[in-house]
């Protein structure tokens, strides 16, 4: 593993801001391998290494990966001058460690939303290559049918010429389906179901690959991911 400075390491366990990690560094509360260092600067190999800090050990969890309802009115962006975003919903710990969206939900969008500050994890969910389908609950302004399933399955042209891949149309009744698919374009849904004559009214997702929305969470609630999570993602429902 590469060397990494000291105050980087503890600053990505997200206990502290840079600023008062150095103040902790400096007030000689870190050990390294069971010497006190002083200087935030140090570097080490954090597999090879020994970090405590006031005599308890750090675990290099620099990955970390949530899910959260997101609710409808709420930007998905990392910070907005003048909106809320989900990242004023999460805790000043989880932006610390450079927590940030998987991917895009509408403003009006509601629903499955997930957060990391690992980048490969991401571009793999986000990716159309993985095949990680994207579960959708829609009411539409219309009552779609047989055909629109058809047309979805074929893959869609947009109106402004977009073609989108195959993706599944289900019919629950009356104005409401079920949209799933596995790229996730500028308002991919709400184009989709346009392009058949079918505004969305409202739309919610509700699951990213085998891994559903936690129904306890309430909106703008999260929790942390746990392994059967993680794997549930690259898995078929
Ligand atoms: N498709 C949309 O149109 N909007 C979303 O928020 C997500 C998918």
């Amino acid at each position: 593993m590469p060397l990494i400075r000291l105050d980087k390491f503890i600053c990505d366990q997200g206990l502290a801001a840079r600023k008062e990690v150095r103040q902790i560094i400096k007030a000689g509360r870190v050990r390294l391998d069971g010497a006190a260092v002083t200087a935030p600067e140090t570097k080490f190999d954090p597999e090879k290494s020994l970090v405590e800090l006031d005599g308890s050990p750090l675990g290099y969890a620099r990955f970390r990966y949530y899910m959260m309802d997101k609710p409808s009115g709420v930007l998905t962006a990392t910070r907005d001058g003048k909106q809320k975003t989900v990242l004023d919903l999460v805790t000043p710990e989880m932006r610390r460690m450079g927590i940030f969206p998987v991917g895009r939900l509408d403003k009006d969008t509601s629903g499955l939303l997930l957060l990391t500050n690992d980048g490969n994890f991401a571009h793999r969910v986000i990716s159309p290559k993985s095949e990680v389908e994207k579960l959708y609950y829609a009411k539409v302004d219309g009552l779609p049918d047989l055909s629109d399933c058809e047309a979805f399955q074929q893959g869609l042209i947009l109106a402004d010429g977009t073609r989108c891949l195959p993706a599944r149309l289900e019919l629950l009744g009356g104005n409401e389906c079920y949209v799933v698919v596995m790229e996730g374009k500028y308002h991919q849904v709400k184009r989709m179901l346009a392009s058949r004559g079918k505004p969305v009214l409202a739309l919610r997702r509700l699951a990213v690959g085998g891994l559903s929305l936690d129904s306890a969470l309430s909106p703008g609630g999260f929790r942390e991911l746990t392994e059967t999570d993680l794997c549930r993602v690259f898995m078929g429902r």
